[in-house]
C-alpha cells in the first residue's frame, strides 16, 4: 500500500484525465498485481512477446513500430524490437517510473502519453462524443502497429465515470462502450502497415471449487476479428479474487 501511495504521489501524467478519471490508480494497481502474479502471468507475457515478434517478422520494412497500450512494458519484447526497428514508439495514457527506466535504456525507444480514443476530454465533461482517432495516420514510416491488451479496456473507466458522475443509464453507457471499441478497430484498420491486435476474447469467472459462475463478452457485442492463435490467461488467480473466485481470459491474436 505504501508503494502504491508513493507511486501515486510521484507520477504526474501529462494527460490530466489520467489522474481525474482514475487511469493512474488502475495502472498502479495493475503493476502491483503483475508483481504478485508473476508466476501465473509469465506465460501470458511470453505469448504476447512471441506474437509481437511474429508480427515484426511480417512487417515488410522495419522503420517504426507503434504499440498502443504499452503500460508496464512487461508484455513487450523490447530488446529485440529496439534492434529490429529504427524507432519504437510506445503509447499509453500513463507510464510509471519502472516503465520509464526500462525504456530509457534504449536510444530508439520513445514513450508517448496519449489518449488513443482522443475522446476522454469530452467524457470527463460528461459528453458522449466518441471521436474517430487519427494521430499517426499520416506518418509514412510506421511499418507495424500493435494494439496490446487494450481494446477491451478502453470502455471500462470512461463508462464507469459517465454512470457514476453523470448518471448515465446502463443503456447510454453501453452505446459509448461499443463506440469506443468500434472506433479503435476502425482506427487500426486505417494504418497502411501491418496491424496486429492482441486482446481478450472471452472472460470466465470461477468459484473456489472451480465451478463456472459467470462469463463475459469483453467486446461489448462488437464482433472481434478472427484470431490466428490464442491462449488462456489466469488473469485473476485463486487467492486474488473476492471470496476465492478466480478468472481466466482467452487472449487472441489477429492480423487486420
Ligand atoms: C490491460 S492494460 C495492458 C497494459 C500492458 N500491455 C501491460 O500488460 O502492462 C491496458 C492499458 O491500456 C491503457 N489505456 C487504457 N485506456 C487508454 C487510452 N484511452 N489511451 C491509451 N492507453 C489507454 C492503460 O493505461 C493500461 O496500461
Amino acid at each position: 500500500m505504501i508503494w502504491e501511495s508513493w507511486q501515486y504521489l510521484m507520477t504526474s501524467p501529462q494527460i490530466k484525465q489520467a489522474k481525474t478519471l482514475g487511469f493512474l490508480k488502475e495502472s498502479i494497481a495493475l503493476s502491483a498485481r503483475a508483481k504478485r502474479c508473476q508466476k501465473e502471468w509469465s506465460l501470458h507475457y511470453e505469448q504476447c512477446r512471441q506474437a509481437i515478434n511474429r508480427a515484426a517478422s511480417r512487417a515488410v520494412q522495419k522503420r517504426t513500430i507503434l504499440i498502443f497500450g504499452a503500460g508496464t512494458l512487461n508484455d513487450i519484447p523490447i530488446d529485440s524490437l529496439a534492434v529490429t526497428f529504427q524507432q519504437v514508439i510506445l503509447v499509453d495514457l500513463v507510464f510509471l517510473e519502472a516503465a520509464r527506466r526500462k525504456a530509457g535504456l534504449y536510444e530508439n525507444v520513445r514513450l508517448v502519453e496519449h489518449d488513443v480514443t482522443e475522446s476522454i476530454h469530452w467524457i470527463e465533461e460528461g459528453m458522449d462524443l466518441v471521436q474517430q482517432p487519427n494521430r499517426w495516420l499520416d506518418s509514412k514510416s510506421i511499418d507495424l502497429v500493435i494494439s496490446l491488451n487494450l481494446v477491451t479496456q478502453l470502455p471500462l473507466i470512461p463508462v464507469r465515470w459517465l454512470i457514476n458522475k453523470y448518471n448515465y443509464s446502463e443503456q447510454q453507457a453501453d452505446i459509448v462502450g461499443k463506440q469506443l471499441i468500434y472506433a479503435h478497430l476502425n482506427y487500426l484498420r486505417q494504418f497502411a502497415g501491418e496491424v496486429c491486435l492482441i486482446a481478450d476474447r472471452a472472460d470466465h469467472e470461477f468459484d473456489k471449487q472451480g465451478k463456472l459462475v459467470d462469463q463475459y463478452d469483453p467486446w461489448w457485442d462488437i464482433e472481434a476479428p478472427q484470431a490466428e492463435s490464442s491462449w488462456e490467461w489466469e488473469v485473476v488467480p485463486p487467492g486474488e479474487g473476492i471470496k476465492g473466485h478466480w478468472q481466466k481470459n482467452t487472449v487472441g491474436v489477429s492480423f487486420l
